[in-house]
């Protein structure tokens, strides 16, 4: 039989965000790995400062601590090699997802052109380094499509939305979790996530705006370099511009 490693495990029914329980549980003991789960979040938060709607009762909203300093040789790819973890969960659970779901770079989980979920990775420094990586993961299960619409700009989606099902939250969240732990290792292999990335991305391709704080631009995304940086021909210059944090937009 395969060890499974222990972790520790707390369930909330309702906190401001599970990312925020989680690092405040790691700074005052951090014995194993830590999980985080929550049936409702009153302040989630998303990528670039956004609000994540997380309403109870419907979705999945779970933080993992990690403390990975010796093998992890690139942070940001620990947010690649956790979607590519989701993305596999959610294949082996939804057959119907083959084909359809796709990772949007760095890490956002598209159900065609709708978006499904979301990671945001969080590092906990100590002394100058990172210290803990806390993997804040938000799926949209079991919620009512009309109602996430209602609160967010973007095109949204849930799995009980392209499928008419229900799923078990808890069996997500343990395949997930389990997923994640299994093949640490593979962050000490930069090339191998880039390569399971990218077999699971339609950005590499795809004509997309940039947006950062400071500018914007459009151009051709050619490729991830090995920390996970877009790599995207300019239209207008072009240069070829690595991004190491911004938002894009697909172009059709
Ligand atoms: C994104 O912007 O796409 C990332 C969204 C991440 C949301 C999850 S929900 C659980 C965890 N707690 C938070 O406050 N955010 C993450």
């Amino acid at each position: 039989m395969e060890e499974i490693e222990p972790i520790d495990t707390y369930i909330y029914e309702e906190v401001n965000s599970t990312n925020s329980i989680a690092s405040e549980l790691a700074r005052e003991a951090f014995k194993r790995p830590i999980l985080v789960v929550a049936n409702k979040q009153t302040a989630g938060r998303g990528r670039m400062g956004r609000h994540w709607y997380s309403p109870a009762n419907s979705n999945i909203y779970m933080s993992l601590v990690l403390k990975l300093n010796a093998m992890v040789l690139y942070p940001e790819l620990i947010t690649l090699y956790s979607a590519v973890c989701v993305w596999q969960v959610i294949g082996e659970t939804v057959k119907e997802s083959l084909g359809h779901l796709w990772i949007k770079w760095p890490n956002d989980l598209y159900w065609e052109d709708k978006k499904l979920g979301g990671i945001l990775t969080e590092s906990l420094y100590s002394a100058g380094k990172p210290e803990f990586f806390v993997i804040g993961i938000g799926l949209n299960v079991n919620s009512d499509k009309e109602e996430i619409q209602r609160q967010t700009d973007l095109v949204w989606t849930s799995l009980r939305a392209e499928t008419a099902r229900d799923y078990k939250r808890d069996s997500l969240i343990a395949g997930i979790t389990g997923t994640i732990l299994k093949d640490l290792y593979l962050l000490s292999e930069p090339d191998r996530i880039t390569k399971m990335w990218k077999e699971r991305t339609r950005t590499i391709g795809a004509r997309v705006k940039v947006i950062t704080g400071n500018y914007e631009f459009e151009g051709l995304a050619e490729d991830i370099d090995s920390k996970g940086h877009l790599i995207v021909r300019d239209a207008f210059s072009g240069d070829r511009v690595t991004i190491s944090t911004a938002d894009i937009v697909h172009i059709r």
